[in-house]
């Protein structure tokens, strides 16, 4: 016979509490975010380094992506070292104790292995023993993606307290002879810690307000990877059709932050600090000026870090909260693109 556990004694339930409040009551149940953290590999390239290995100079790839360097993971380095590594401080500044997660969602395209979830093995490496766990792929869209999950999971009483993390090695699957490729990503991680709370209904309570997620498969063949872990038999790059990623980036990113805002009856002006997917600051000054978000309100990290997919979002947000530029009550949008094409937005009030 399965013993119960002290919290299943008390729900009569493997799940906590399930979601008793409604807006009749002006609170509801919320996804609060109480803690993030951030890890890059120590070791830096720059782009004169690169210069040295491909037909490529600084000059170029500043002008059109605004990447400085990039952080490379070292030999043996995996995803689930990166964001185990990303995950402890996000816990350590929410003030939680891996015992307490039950709810582990790790965006990748780079996982350690085909399978078990990446997620599985991060899960044992913070010694977390009793938690759902698993990988969610979106590409760079993946950390919108995860969040959305697990605050869905988190509002409906499945989990009381998530890491959410976005995690990759990108530098394994690229080309390193394809100029128009390489130069533009790097590797790191970074996580949010969630936690359930009751908040005041609405856009001026705080917490997740709401994600949004979208795709379109006709686009598949614009951002891929030409092999790897699935059914083609072969290990793979990334292949980009860079012109066409670039059009779609800031229509689909700057649209799905008006959708969210109308969802919650929000405005543009409403914006504290915009945090977009980092894939080149072109396209990040484009949706900053498409949605008339002044520049000090765009967190930008991609000169330093590159795009390292999954991993931008909760990196430049845990950038931006070290570096004192998110204040409790303030609207913060994240929006992201990636492969497939998939792509959404989410808003939080911080
Ligand atoms: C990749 C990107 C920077 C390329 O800029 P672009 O202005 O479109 O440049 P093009 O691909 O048209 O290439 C222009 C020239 O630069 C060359 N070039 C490409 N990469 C180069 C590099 N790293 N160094 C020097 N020259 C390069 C090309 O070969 C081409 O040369 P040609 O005119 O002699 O044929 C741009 O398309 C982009 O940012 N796209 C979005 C990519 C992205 O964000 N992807 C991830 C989304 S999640």
């Amino acid at each position: 016979m399965l013993m119960k556990t002290e919290s299943e004694q008390q729900t009569g339930s493997q799940y906590p509490e399930s979601n008793t409040f409604s807006k009749q009551d002006g609170v509801v149940r919320k996804s609060l975010v109480v803690g993030c953290g951030a890890y890059l590999p120590e070791n830096i390239v720059t782009n004169d380094d690169l210069a040295q290995r491909i037909d490529t100079s600084d000059a170029w790839i500043r002008k059109r992506t605004g990447i400085r360097q990039r952080h490379i993971a070292a030999d043996g380095e995996l995803t689930s070292d990166l964001a185990a590594a990303a995950c402890k401080p996000a816990l350590e500044s929410a003030g939680v104790d891996p015992e307490e997660v039950d709810l582990i969602v790790l965006a990748t395209s780079t996982p350690d292995n085909t399978f078990p979830a990446t997620a599985t093995r991060v899960q044992a490496m913070l010694g977390i023993t009793r938690a759902a766990a698993f990988d969610v792929q979106a590409v760079c869209s993946g950390f919108v993606y995860a969040l959305s999950v697990a605050d869905n999971m988190v509002r409906l009483g499945q989990a009381n307290t998530a890491l959410v993390v976005g995690a990759e090695v990108f530098s394994r699957i690229l080309d390193w002879e394809d100029r128009g490729t390489c130069v533009l990503f790097g590797d790191g991680a970074g996580a949010l810690v969630l936690k359930s709370g009751i908040s005041e209904a609405g856009a001026n309570g705080r917490g997740i307000l709401s994600t949004h997620l979208f795709a379109d498969g006709t686009h598949y063949d614009s951002l891929y990877v030409d092999g790897g872990p699935g059914t083609t038999g072969q290990a793979g790059f990334l292949r980009m059709a860079g012109q066409e990623v670039y059009r779609h980036a800031v229509h689909n990113m700057a649209e799905a932050v008006e959708i969210a805002l109308e969802a919650n009856e929000l405005n543009l002006p409403d914006i504290d600090l915009l945090v977009p997917h980092q894939a080149n600051i072109r396209i990040i000054e484009s949706i900053g000026r498409r949605l008339s978000v002044d520049s000090d309100k765009v967190v930008a990290t991609v000169g330093s870090q590159a795009n390292t997919s999954a991993a931008t979002i909760p990196l430049a947000l845990t950038h931006a909260v070290e570096n004192g530029r998110v204040k409790s009550g303030d609207l913060i949008a994240m929006t992201a693109l990636g492969g497939g094409f998939t792509w959404g937005s989410s808003l939080i009030r911080w």
